[in-house]
């Protein structure tokens, strides 16, 4: 596809007009957020959007999250904006927060996966607000993955995966969070937690879900499926004993990838991320396993860490990424 850069300190508004334009004129426009690569189309556009399913290879019934510039295009996608809503909107939007409610009438079908609700949100990424003020149509966007790989977070990551299948790529750097927003129903009195992400159980007082729940694999659609699953073997390890694990992989002969907070000292083994705190593994976390993946190794050992705050949701996409189911 064709790739522009653009500097989010400083957008050229001209380019994001343009890649607007393509949207609403049917076209698949990869872009920026502060979580990671969104494949965006025109929402209401069911060709479209059914380009959109076809280019991820995505199930049919697993649902997009609609993403907005504006508080007030919530009410035209849903048909009651509840007071959680209202407040949790207020609160954390723009933001890693995606809240689903019952979807308005008028919403394709297709676009929500056959089901009566929708999620939406409003990113934190000077990019991704400019491309969707200037679309002013509600814009689906999945991950920019192909369906059951690493989310991107990186144009190069959403290269590898859709080139030849999607109209532009707007390369806007790195996405600073690295995981996927946390999903929250929000029809009830409190939040329910569907996925864990950077708006933490914590932040929203709650209870975060129960590690890989069972709940929440039924309650929100995409958790059902295959996910972040890298084409090599992940090895979660406690805090500290990757390197003395990466050792003795590497002794026994496999090609072994590391991801720990200190490096090896068996030089066969390829240091993939070092990281300081569950923050920093979730923004390393992806491109680490897509670089394990590139480099031919056999396993990535990954260091745990603590199930508070985001640790919850790297131990969720960690977890599912060493299923490999
Ligand atoms: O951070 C993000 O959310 C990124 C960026 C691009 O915004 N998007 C993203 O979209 O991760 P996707 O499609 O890869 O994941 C959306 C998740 C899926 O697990 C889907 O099943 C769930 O949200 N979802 C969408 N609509 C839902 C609904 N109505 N009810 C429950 N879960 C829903
Ligand atoms: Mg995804």
């Amino acid at each position: 596809p064709r790739i522009v850069r653009a500097d989010p300190d400083r957008p050229d508004l001209s380019l994001l007009v343009e890649a607007a334009q393509l949207m609403r004129s049917g076209g698949l426009v990869a872009f920026p957020t502060e979580t990671v690569y969104g494949l965006g189309a025109n929402a209401l556009d069911v060709d479209a959007v059914a380009r959109l399913f076809a280019a991820k290879g995505r199930p049919a019934d697993n649902p997009l999250i609609i993403h907005i510039a504006d508080r007030a295009q919530l009410a035209d996608l849903t048909l009651r904006v509840s007071p959680l809503a209202r407040s949790l909107a207020e609160r954390f939007w723009p933001g890693p927060l995606t809240i689903v409610l019952d979807a308005a009438e008028a919403l394709p079908r297709l676009t929500i996966g056959g089901h009566s609700t929708v999620a939406v949100r409003i990113p934190d990424h000077p990019i991704a607000i400019a491309l969707l003020s200037a679309a002013a149509v509600p814009i689906a966007a999945p991950s920019a993955n192909r369906s059951g790989r690493p989310s991107p977070t990186t144009a190069e990551h959403v290269v590898a995966d859709l080139d030849g299948h999607i109209d532009l790529i707007i390369d806007g750097g790195p996405c600073p969070v690295g995981l996927e927003s946390t999903v929250v129903d929000a029809r009830g009195a409190s939040p329910v937690i569907l996925r864990p992400g950077a708006v933490t159980a914590e932040l929203l007082g709650v209870a975060g879900p129960p590690p890989a729940a069972d709940a929440s694999r039924s309650a929100s659609p995409g958790t059902r499926y295959r996910h972040y699953a890298p084409r090599c073997q992940v090895a979660i390890v406690a805090p500290g004993t990757g390197p003395a694990r990466a050792d003795l992989e590497a002794a026994a002969g496999r090609s072994v990838g590391l991801v720990a907070t200190a490096p090896a000292t068996d030089p066969r083994v390829r240091m993939l991320a070092v990281f300081t705190d569950a923050a920093s593994l979730a923004s390393d976390l992806y491109e680490a396993l897509r670089a394990g993946e590139t480099a031919g190794v056999d396993v990535v050992v990954v260091e745990a860490v603590p199930e508070a705050g985001i640790g919850r949701a790297v131990m969720d996409r960690l977890r599912r990424a060493a299923e490999g189911e």
